[in-house]
């Protein structure tokens, strides 16, 4: 990706990520090594990509960010136009890659299914550090989502998964299977012997080590 002007900054017109920015750098205070390959499902306009490529990646070494995202939106941003937001993200991330020449996005535009299949075909498994899940909030592609990061992602690498409470529905109407709470509490039961939660974030995340294969 091209450098950019130096006064540029990033566009962003949506914001579900910098709520979470206190409980993001205080775990990753806590975590040595820091990660140099990042997975990350739902880019959108890049807000954590480009959090991911300042704060996150190891400073001083060659770091890289995976972006999977079909940038068609999921079934609650249906009004959105995403082709917008697809080229936001692009104009985003190429902006901080300018800026950190060490680093560099590798973008995968297709369902997370498909981006995580070709990932382990292509021999990527057990080799990222840290993996961001954020994509659709449908609980059988949440559960998807799970199972194929904890494949991708290394033994004591980090994962987060945002959105444990979100729903669509008024309460009373709930549906469990539009919100990705069902899905992070099965997997996390039945991969209870190989994860160990990690403290220290904010009520709507929920992250863990992987601690065996
Ligand atoms: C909540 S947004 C991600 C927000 C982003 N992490 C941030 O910090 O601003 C969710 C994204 O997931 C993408 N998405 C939804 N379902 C998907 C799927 N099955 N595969 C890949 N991406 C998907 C949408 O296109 C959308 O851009």
């Amino acid at each position: 990706m091209s450098a950019t002007a130096p006064d540029e900054a990033p566009e962003f017109h949506w914001d579900w990520f910098s709520q979470h920015i206190p409980a993001w750098r205080s775990l990753f205070s806590t975590i040595q090594p820091l990660p140099r390959k990042i997975l990350e499902i739902g880019s959108f306009e890049g807000r954590a990509t480009c959090f991911m490529l300042e704060h996150v990646l190891a400073p001083d070494a060659p770091g890289e960010v995976h972006c999977v995202d079909t940038w068609a939106g999921g079934v609650e941003h249906s009004a959105l136009p995403m082709e917008e937001v697809h080229a936001r993200f692009r104009r985003n991330v190429t902006l901080l890659v300018g800026r950190l020449p060490q680093h560099r996005v590798v973008i995968h535009r297709r369902t997370s299914f498909d981006a995580m299949v070709r990932l382990i075909a292509e021999g990527h498994a057990g080799t990222f550090d840290f993996v961001y899940v954020d994509g659709s909030h449908q609980a059988p592609d949440v559960l998807e989502d799970l199972v194929l990061s904890f494949r991708l992602c290394r033994k004591g690498g980090v994962v987060i998964c945002d959105d444990y409470f979100w729903q669509r529905q008024k309460p009373g109407e709930e549906d469990v299977l539009d919100s990705p709470k069902l899905a992070i509490d099965s997997f996390t039961n039945l991969f209870r012997r190989r994860l160990r939660f990690l403290s220290r974030m904010s009520g709507q995340q929920l992250a863990y080590r992987k601690t065996a294969d």
